[in-house]
Order: C-alpha cells, then sequence, then structure tokens
C-alpha cells in the first residue's frame, strides 16, 4: 500500500472515530456510534500493517490473533457490574505500551537528526514515558479499588501533596538533564530514575483518591491513556494515532470536568490527588441510632396505597440484575393509574449512565427515567421511594454532614419523601465506605434480602 493510500485511510478513520463520539453521546445513536468506531479502527489496522513502514507482518499477526483471542474471551466472560474494572485495566496496557515506546524510541532512533529535532525527539521520548507509567500503575490501583482489592478509602500520607509536588519537579529537572546531556550513561539514568518516579507518583495519585471520587478517577485515567497513546504518535511519527490519543484524551477530560460538576468537586482538588479532602475524616460505621424492616408484602400493600411513587436505582440493582422485575412492577403500577418515575444520580452504579443502560435493557420507557436534577424537587410530593440497591446516591450526610468523605456531593434527596424503602441485604456501608443516616430516619423501613428476590416477592403480592 503506496503512503498517499494511507494518508487517506487515515484520514478517512479519523473522520469515522469522531462519527463515532458523536454517536455515542445520545442513547438512540449509541449502536451506530459503535459501528463508526470499529470501522475506523478497522481500516486504520489495515493501513497501518500493509503500509510501507512496516516490517514482519508475520509476527505482527501472530500477535493480534493472540491478543483477539485473549479480548474475545474476556468480553465474552466480564459481567456488566465488571465493566468499570476491565476499562480501568484496559487503560493500564495503553499506559504501559506507551513505555515500551517511549524506551524502543529512545534505543532506536535514527542518528544524525539536527540539534532541534533531537531535543524535541528526546522529549517527546520523556514526556511520553511519564505519561505512561503514571497511567499504567494510576489504572492499577483504580482496577484494585474497583474489583475490591484494594480499600476504596483514601490513603492520606502526611505531606502527601508535597512528596507530589516534589515529584513533578525531580522529573521535570531530569528531563532538562536528559535532553541536555551528551553522555548516554547519564541519558539512561535520568530515564530510568523518571520512570521509577512516575511509577510511584501514578500509585500514589489514585490511592490517595477516595471511594466516592472513584467515577473522576476512572474518567482521567480514560483521558490520561489517550495524552500516552498520542505521545507514543510522536515518537512513531504516526498521525492517525496522534488524532486518536488526542480525541481520546480530551473527551476524558471533558467528561472528567462534567462528573466533577455533577459532584460537585473540584477538577484541579481531583486530578491533582485528592487535593483538599483532609478534612474528610470520621463518619465511617457509626450507629446512627434504631432502623425498622418491612416485609415484601407490606410493601406491596403501601405500593397500592400510592399515587406517585419514585424508585432510585443503585449499583445494588446491577448485582442482583433486579431490573428485569423492575420493569415489571412500574408496568403494573402505572396501569393502576399509578404515577411512577426513576431517579438516576450521575454516578450511581459503577460506570457512567450505568443504570441508565440498565433500565433500557429492561424496556423501562425514556420519559419516565429522570435525571437527579430533574427529580430532586418532587420528592416532598412523593408517596413512596423505592431504593434499590442504591446507598452513597442517596445519603443525606453530604449535605449534613462536613465531616463526612462524601460532604459536598449533590445526591437524591429522598427522605423528604412520605415513605421510603431501601432495598438491601444487611446494614453495611456503600463504596465509599459511609454509614447512611437514611436508614435510621423515621419514615425509612429496611427490605432486607437480595434485590432481585425482594422485588419479585412485591410482583406477587401486586
Ligand atoms: P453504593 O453506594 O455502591 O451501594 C450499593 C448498595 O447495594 C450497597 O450498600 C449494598 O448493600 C447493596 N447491594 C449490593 N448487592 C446487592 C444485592 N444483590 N441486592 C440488594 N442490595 C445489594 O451504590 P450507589 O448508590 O449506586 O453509589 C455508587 C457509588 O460508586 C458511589 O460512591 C460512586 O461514587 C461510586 N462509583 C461510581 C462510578 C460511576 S461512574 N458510576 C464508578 C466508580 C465508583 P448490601 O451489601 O448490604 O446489600
Amino acid at each position: 500500500m503506496s503512503g498517499g493510500l494511507v494518508t487517506a485511510a487515515y484520514i478517512v478513520a479519523a473522520i469515522l472515530f469522531i462519527c463515532s463520539l458523536a454517536g455515542l453521546s445520545k442513547h438512540e445513536t449509541s449502536k451506530q456510534g459503535n459501528i463508526f468506531g470499529m470501522s475506523g479502527m478497522a481500516i486504520a489496522l489495515l493501513a497501518t500493517i500493509f503500509g510501507p513502514n512496516t516490517g514482519n507482518v508475520a509476527w505482527i499477526l501472530v500477535a493480534m490473533v493472540i491478543g483477539g483471542a485473549i479480548g474475545l474471551r474476556l468480553a465474552k466472560k466480564v459481567e456488566m457490574t465488571e465493566m468499570p474494572e476491565l476499562v480501568a485495566i484496559l487503560h493500564s496496557f495503553v499506559g504501559l505500551a506507551a513505555v515500551l515506546v517511549g524506551f524502543n524510541s529512545y534505543i532506536d532512533h535514527a542518528p544524525g537528526l539536527a540539534p532541534v529535532m533531537e531535543n524535541i525527539h528526546l522529549t517527546e521520548v520523556f514526556l511520553g514515558i511519564f505519561i505512561g507509567a503514571v497511567t499504567f500503575t494510576g489504572s492499577l490501583v483504580a482496577f484494585g479499588k474497583l474489583r475490591g482489592k484494594i480499600s476504596s478509602s483514601a490513603l492520606m500520607l502526611p505531606h502527601r501533596h508535597k512528596m507530589n509536588l516534589a515529584a513533578l519537579v525531580v522529573s521535570f529537572l531530569l528531563m532538562l538533564w536528559f535532553v541536555q546531556t551528551d553522555s548516554t550513561g547519564a541519558q539512561v539514568f535520568a530515564l530510568l530514575l523518571m520512570t521509577i518516579i512516575a511509577l510511584v507518583f501514578g500509585w500514589h495519585l489514585v490511592a490517595s483518591i477516595g471511594g466516592a471520587d472513584m467515577p473522576v478517577v476512572v474518567s482521567m485515567l480514560n483521558s490520561y491513556s489517550g495524552w500516552a497513546a498520542a505521545a507514543a504518535g510522536f515518537m512513531l511519527s504516526n498521525d492517525l494515532l496522534i488524532v486518536t490519543g488526542a480525541l481520546v484524551g480530551s473527551s476524558g477530560a471533558i467528561l472528567s470536568y462534567i462528573m466533577c460538576k455533577a459532584m460537585n468537586r473540584s477538577f484541579i482538588s481531583v486530578i491533582a490527588g485528592g487535593f483538599g479532602t483532609d478534612v474528610s475524616v470520621g463518619g465511617e460505621s457509626d450507629e446512627v441510632g434504631e432502623h425498622r424492616e418491612i416485609t415484601a408484602e407490606e410493601t406491596a400493600e403501601m405500593l397500592k396505597a400510592s399515587s406517585s411513587v419514585v424508585i432510585t436505582p443503585g449499583y445494588g440493582m446491577a448485582v442482583a440484575q433486579a431490573q428485569y422485575p423492575v420493569a415489571e412492577i412500574t408496568e403494573k403500577l402505572r396501569a393502576r393509574g399509578i404515577k411512577v418515575r426513576f431517579g438516576i444520580h450521575p454516578v450511581a452504579g459503577r460506570l457512567p449512565g450505568h443504570m441508565n443502560v440498565l433500565l433500557a435493557e429492561a424496556k423501562v420507557p425514556y420519559d419516565v427515567v429522570l435525571e437527579m436534577d430533574e427529580i430532586n424537587d418532587d420528592f416532598s410530593d412523593t408517596d413512596t421511594v423505592l431504593v434499590i440497591g442504591a446507598n452513597d446516591t442517596v445519603n443525606p450526610a453530604a449535605l449534613e454532614d462536613p465531616r463526612s468523605p462524601i460532604a459536598g456531593m449533590p445526591v437524591l434527596e429522598v427522605w423528604k419523601a412520605q415513605n421510603v424503602i431501601v432495598f438491601k441485604r444487611s446494614m453495611s456501608t456503600g463504596y465509599a465506605g459511609v454509614q447512611n443516616p437514611l436508614f435510621f430516619k423515621g419514615n425509612t423501613q429496611m427490605l432486607f434480602g437480595d434485590a432481585k428476590a425482594s422485588v419479585e416477592g412485591i410482583l406477587r403480592a401486586l
């Protein structure tokens, strides 16, 4: 394939990636968005493999078959609730790839570049490895936290902000040295030392962020992985990798910004590793009083006597796969003339839009599924709220306790309704590890058990 044809194929692929992002921004066009993305990637792969700069095609094909087989197996096996973990581990691969490309590009670059071009090349190598290494360990920690292998609470090392700043300053000084020195030994030393610092920095940055802020971290690492890919594109002089990396980097940054706004968090504080969270102590598992219990049959009676019902689903609904009986209850209640709506918190579940996807899958009509801002003023006029497997997203401590790790985060104000029924299996905390005073309020009753079994029990009694 000639160079001109490869460039043309890259332009088509880049346009398809942009169309893909546009398609993925809406429910109705998301399938189309996926098809655009897959077509763009297929064109990009073919043009790269059969382009004039590629040798050893057989090796590439062997690697693709092995990688493709692992990817296919994983994608078939992964549960919807495990998607964020999968995304986090995939980001770590992008980071590791950028580190390897960086070292390779340093060892194997064409000699005889003009001094200015040589400096630019060395800066690209250094920055590419730095961003890649931060993304690699940061994503591994995010994976561990999402999978429950590492505690989801924030690591609060003394002087942590000073340590982060020192890591950045030392890395910057190492970069100046790396670019200016003529000694290969000094360059290798600077590169290796910076890689170690960047690996520790990435690990510490994400470890310092508490459970409730993890959604922002996942989208931020998504953005970092894009910039790492763009840096690899510069090192490999591959225009499409630069464009694609920049698209992923900037869309991840925009998503992080939107999520920070939704959670009332400062974007800078979150990307600086939880800066400003020093006051967030206490509030953990303190008992806040007595709780009352209710049965599925009593809940069914309460629902029949209600004229308006709001359902606020959370991560537990996804775990229990309770969306199908929830959709059936919705239909039954609506058939009785009861007004039923859903209130969706922007970070409910474990990935952006998690609840919307599940409810759409169970064919709940879009028009009764409302965002938090659209429903929050209506709780005081609601007879019954069903909190199905949600915890942090309905926790009044976010508004009432300035010491809470989730202080300041907007939540669904379900406690303003006449009756609140909380579906969960025990009194344990949610993802952020904070006790929920909602469970002990006078108008709250707990319906213990697996959410799917509880909802099916109500369905039978209706
Ligand atoms: P969580 O606070 O995670 O609480 C979920 C609740 O579901 C738990 O208290 C658990 O209690 C219950 N549960 C689990 N399995 C269940 C089952 N089979 N049946 C019934 N209940 C079950 O949920 P949330 O309100 O959706 O909040 C989401 C949290 O995750 C937030 O802190 C958010 O910041 C964080 N997060 C979100 C994202 C995104 S992008 N959405 C990404 C990463 C982290 P029991 O164990 O007692 O049953």
